[in-house]
């Protein structure tokens, strides 16, 4: 119940401009967001690479309903990729982008304009010398952003997917795109969705993560088990022994400022581990998605309202 408010909340301009005035919320937000500039995200992919661990990094911001500001997105991704270029950070670190960021809500040749821009991103990135992951949104876009990738693989193959766990119809996507080269990021799903799509029931979503992992992990495609959930970590690393995939042969991910010491911990045992770094200034919905996720973040929000005031 709590959950769904929450994820409802992540769409509410009224309650985005109330949060973003409230005078505890930059320390939350600091907690979970590398901060606005491409300065600052850049420093962090620094200190995330000096310990150990690899990066992908999200320029904030979805929904777009404006083209410009979707021209926008495209300049802050390129402008990203070169400074990350220049730093010697491209080998640790790639982009995740968003296609509702692009263009792809906006209607009319909305979709074909978000294909344009990630095509734009997706050279960039190869220029570079590092690759983009395509963040998978509500179900809505789903056909769409795996049509897009098949699309932008023709030109960028190593271009990654996002498939959600929680919705009926992954395992089957999971099959689709367990092919040589595909690199496939494998998460339970964030968003409010109706049950005729998607399993409301947490163990349902938790059995369908380890359905799909197992058929990643058997494909021939590179795995990316996107969770912080210490059951589904520890049955992915099963999975691969059993399989024999290699430790480079796969990767774990975790979000900025959730688990850090287990973040660590994974990377000192030898495992790749990828943490999605998001910046930018549009982080109203992506924070009110991690507190909807957990209510131990919403604990910690409430508790930095009550030391301030
Ligand atoms: P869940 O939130 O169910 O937590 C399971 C268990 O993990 C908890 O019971 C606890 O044991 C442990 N845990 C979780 N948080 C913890 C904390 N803060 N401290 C200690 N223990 C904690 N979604 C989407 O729809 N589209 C996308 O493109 C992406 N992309 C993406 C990239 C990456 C790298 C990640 C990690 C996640 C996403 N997501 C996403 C979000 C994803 O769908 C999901 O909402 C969150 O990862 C939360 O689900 P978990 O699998 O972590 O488990």
């Amino acid at each position: 119940m709590l959950r769904r408010a929450l994820l409802g909340l992540s769409r509410n301009e009224r309650a985005k401009t109330l949060l973003a005035r409230a005078p505890v919320t930059a320390e939350v937000v600091d907690r979970f967001v590398a901060g606005e500039t491409t300065d600052e995200v850049v420093a962090a992919a620094r200190r995330l690479t000096e310990a150990g661990l690899l990066v992908t990094i999200d320029h904030l911001g979805e929904d777009t309903t404006d083209r410009a500001d979707a021209e926008r997105v495209v300049t802050e991704y390129v402008t990203l990729l070169t400074r990350l270029s220049d730093a010697g950070l491209s080998g640790s670190t790639e982009v995740s982008v968003k296609l509702t960021a692009l263009g792809q809500a906006l209607g009319g040749d909305g979709r074909d304009m978000a294909r344009e821009n990630a095509a734009t991103i997706c050279g960039a990135a190869q220029r570079a010398g590092t690759t983009v992951t395509l963040d998978m949104e509500d179900h809505t876009t789903t056909d769409d952003t795996l049509e897009t990738l098949a699309e932008l693989r023709k030109e960028f193959p190593e271009t990654g997917a996002v498939l959600q766990s929680y919705l009926r119809r992954t395992e089957a996507d999971c099959r689709g795109l367990a092919y040589a080269g595909s690199r496939v990021r494998l998460c339970k799903g964030a968003y409010a969705e109706p049950e005729s799509v998607a399993f409301r029931d947490q163990h349902e979503v938790d059995l369908s993560y380890v359905r799909c992992l197992k058929i990643l992990m058997a494909g021939d495609g590179y795995p990316m088990l996107a969770t912080h959930d210490p059951t589904l970590i520890a049955i992915g690393s099963t999975v691969a022994q059993n399989l024999s995939r290699s430790s480079d042969d796969f990767e774990f991910q975790m979000l900025y400022g959730i688990r850090p010491g287990e973040q660590t911990r994974l990377a000192g045992l030898g495992m790749r581990m990828r943490v999605y770094v998001p910046y930018g200034r549009d982080w109203y919905a992506y924070l009110v998605r991690r507190l909807a996720e957990r209510p131990a973040n919403l604990g910690f929000f409430a508790r930095s309202l009550i030391t301030k005031n």
